[in-house]
């Protein structure tokens, strides 16, 4: 019949049925267009292009997280953080510090008598105004906020001093402490001056004794061990104290999913979701610290149990920022009240993630329960947060820092260069190898093609960080006849068995050292690359092919 009208009527009705069809299908795409926006618009998220949002929204059944894993952005690197202040503001405005500049010290005279030379008296106000001084103008990019008196070093023309501190660059606007060790001398006209300032934290007179305290739980399995806190984080966790505060609470708790042991992005993505759905629904989540690393970043090739969140992750924002609860005070709680009381405590449990959080808005259950029973990829936390609920949940990017022990090395290293560096980031691994989806990334990050590349934007015999997923340390080799080279493996004893992060992690731990793995080393590498005055990114800078592989860019 069809084919027999379209002969009989050759022009016209073709043209109409044409033109009607062409505008269905514009009808339709532009729909499309709308709702893919509607469904990829989230506020600002660090983790680069709405594309890979889109292929995790489409490609579900994989779940393979294509953005890039060798640099990992949380909240705190991205500008709209709430709590960024502006660049150039002052300081002082909220806080309880303030930033001491050069105008503070200008008009103070720093005469002494020098006829004790080999003796200097740290307790004198001026050594401290020398020293002062002296790290302004050593530091540039740093905001110092308070001293402590100088103390003896460990000769009479020592003396160690302690001071906190914010990188000017570093967005999350957190605070540093460093305690160094100077070596005072005298001027001609007799006044102050630095002959040697130590390394980081060089200054061990000054510390602040730590301070111990018997934490509720040390690590995700021990419960005895007392812990020995940095003085300056405090990520114990939250306890709820009473029955009545247990009862009057409203939680929601997710069982495991098939997100347990996946790669660390894809953790985040279901995390964030999690912690989205219970501020939308105004609920304190119900948290396991205990995370499972997967294999990809274990120096065993295996996945493995039993990692603390806070090994990766600042616990101490989060919980400001959020609401949590630890999982296993949680249970405590909970089971007492069971055991307790008659009348058990309001579960309501949702056994399918298409259940939406908009559905259980008005739930007045104590406890909202998901179970993620089905099987892949209908298991994963993040599909919660798919569909409709994406308009109505936001992944609080912002309650996500790293972990600020890991910070202190980052601090540290970028520190050891005086913060005056410049960075390339240079990524291998798989990448390089795939040369069906990237087949000049290989060649374009070939030591010779790096040292042709690297002589415009970096001037030689600059500091030259290189962060990376190489693993052949020697690889860079060719670059250190142009740069003054440092890799994240020359930094070893920042993580080694006599430094402060093994100490406070193994504490943290139950007493069990913990291993700096491959996750730990991308936080860090991601870090110092942010610190630097010229970055050079692979994608971009050094090669044409496409991030997400050819042809996506
Ligand atoms: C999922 O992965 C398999 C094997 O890795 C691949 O063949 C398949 O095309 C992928 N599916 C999608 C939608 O990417
Ligand atoms: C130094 O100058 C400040 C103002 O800039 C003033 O308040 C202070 O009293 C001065 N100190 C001395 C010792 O003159
Ligand atoms: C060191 O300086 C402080 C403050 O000026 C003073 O009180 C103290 O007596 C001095 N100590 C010595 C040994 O000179
Ligand atoms: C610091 O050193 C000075 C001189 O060596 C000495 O007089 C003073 O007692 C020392 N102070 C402390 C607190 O040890
Ligand atoms: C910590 O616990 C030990 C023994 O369990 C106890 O002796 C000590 O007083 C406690 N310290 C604090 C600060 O509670
Ligand atoms: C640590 O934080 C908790 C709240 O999470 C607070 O109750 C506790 O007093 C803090 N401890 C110190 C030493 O600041
Ligand atoms: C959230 O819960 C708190 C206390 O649980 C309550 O004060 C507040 O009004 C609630 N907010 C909303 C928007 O429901
Ligand atoms: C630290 O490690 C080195 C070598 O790995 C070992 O010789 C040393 O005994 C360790 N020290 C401590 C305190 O564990
Ligand atoms: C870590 O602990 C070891 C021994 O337990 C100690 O020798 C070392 O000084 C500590 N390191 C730091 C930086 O506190
Ligand atoms: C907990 O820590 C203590 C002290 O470090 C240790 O003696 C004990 O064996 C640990 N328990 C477990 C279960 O790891
Ligand atoms: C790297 O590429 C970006 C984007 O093309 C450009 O803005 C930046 O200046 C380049 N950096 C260097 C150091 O060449």
């Amino acid at each position: 019949m069809k084919e027999l009208n379209s002969a009989s009527d050759p022009i016209g009705q073709n043209l109409i049925k044409f033109i009607s069809n062409v505008c269905f299908s514009v009808f339709v795409f532009s729909v499309l267009i709308v709702t893919v926006i509607a469904i990829t618009y989230q506020p600002p998220d660090p983790w680069e292009s709405s594309r890979a949002l889109t292929k995790v929204f489409t490609q579900v059944e994989n779940a393979t997280f294509k953005t890039d894993t060798s640099v990992l952005k949380t909240g705190e690197d991205i500008a709209e953080s709430p709590r960024l202040a502006p660049a150039g503001a002052s300081l002082s405005i909220t806080d309880d510090v303030i930033e001491r500049t050069e105008a503070d010290l200008k008009n103070v005279s720093l005469k002494s008598g020098c006829e004790d030379t080999g003796v200097i008296n740290c307790s004198d106000p001026r050594v401290l105004i020398t020293i002062e001084r002296f790290n302004l103008r050593a530091f540039r990019s740093l905001a110092f906020l308070d001293y402590q008196h100088p103390v003896n070093g460990s000769a009479p023309n020592e003396c160690d001093v302690a001071w906190r501190f914010r990188n000017k660059k570093e967005k999350s606007w957190r605070k540093y402490r460093d305690f160094r060790r100077f070596t005072i001398g005298f001027k001609d006209d007799c006044s102050y001056k630095v002959i040697h300032a130590g390394r980081w934290h060089s200054g061990l007179n000054a510390r602040r004794p730590r301070i111990r305290t018997n934490a509720t739980r040390n690590g995700p399995r021990n419960k005895t061990a007392p812990v020995v806190r940095d003085d300056e984080i405090n990520d114990t966790l939250p306890v709820l104290g009473s029955d009545l505060a247990f009862r009057n609470g409203r939680y929601l708790y997710y069982s495991h999913g098939g997100d347990y042991c996946k790669g660390m992005n894809h953790y985040l993505w279901s995390f964030l979701c999690a912690l989205g759905e219970a501020q939308y629904l105004n609920r304190t989540f119900v948290m396991d610290l205990s995370i499972c690393l997967s294999s990809s970043y274990t120096q065993s090739h295996r996945d493995e149990e039993g990692k603390d969140f806070r090994f990766y992750f600042d616990f101490e924002h989060l919980k400001e920022t959020a609401s949590v609860v630890d999982e296993e005070e949680f249970h405590k709680d909970w089971k007492r009240w069971d055991k307790t009381h008659k009348k058990k405590i309001p579960v309501r449990k949702v056994a399918d993630y298409k259940v939406t959080p908009m559905q259980l808005k008005k739930d007045k259950s104590t406890i909202i329960l998901r179970q993620f029973d089905a099987p892949e990829p209908d298991n994963y936390w993040y599909r919660v947060c798919e569909g409709p609920a994406a308009k109505y949940i936001q992944r609080p990017w912002h309650a996500l820092w790293k972990s600020k022990r890991l910070m202190n090395i980052v601090t540290a290293i970028s520190g050891s260069m005086d913060w005056d560096y410049d960075a390339v980031h240079v990524i291998r691994g798989e990448k390089a190898q795939n040369k069906e989806l990237w087949p000049h990334l290989d060649a374009d990050t070939s030591p010779e093609a790096l040292v042709q590349k690297l002589q415009t934007p970096v001037m030689p015999w600059r500091h030259l960080y290189v962060a990376t997923n190489e693993p052949f340390y020697s690889y860079f080799d060719k670059l250190r006849s142009h740069y003054k080279v440092h890799l994240l493996d020359d930094y070893k004893e920042m993580w080694g068995n006599t430094s402060e992060w093994y100490n406070d992690t193994r504490l943290l731990n139950g007493g069990r050292p913990v291993e700096f793995d491959g996750y730990m080393r991308v936080e860090v590498d991601t870090e110092v690359l942010y610190r630097a005055k010229t970055r050079v990114e692979t994608f971009y800078n050094l090669t044409k092919d496409c991030k997400d592989g050819i042809n996506t860019c």
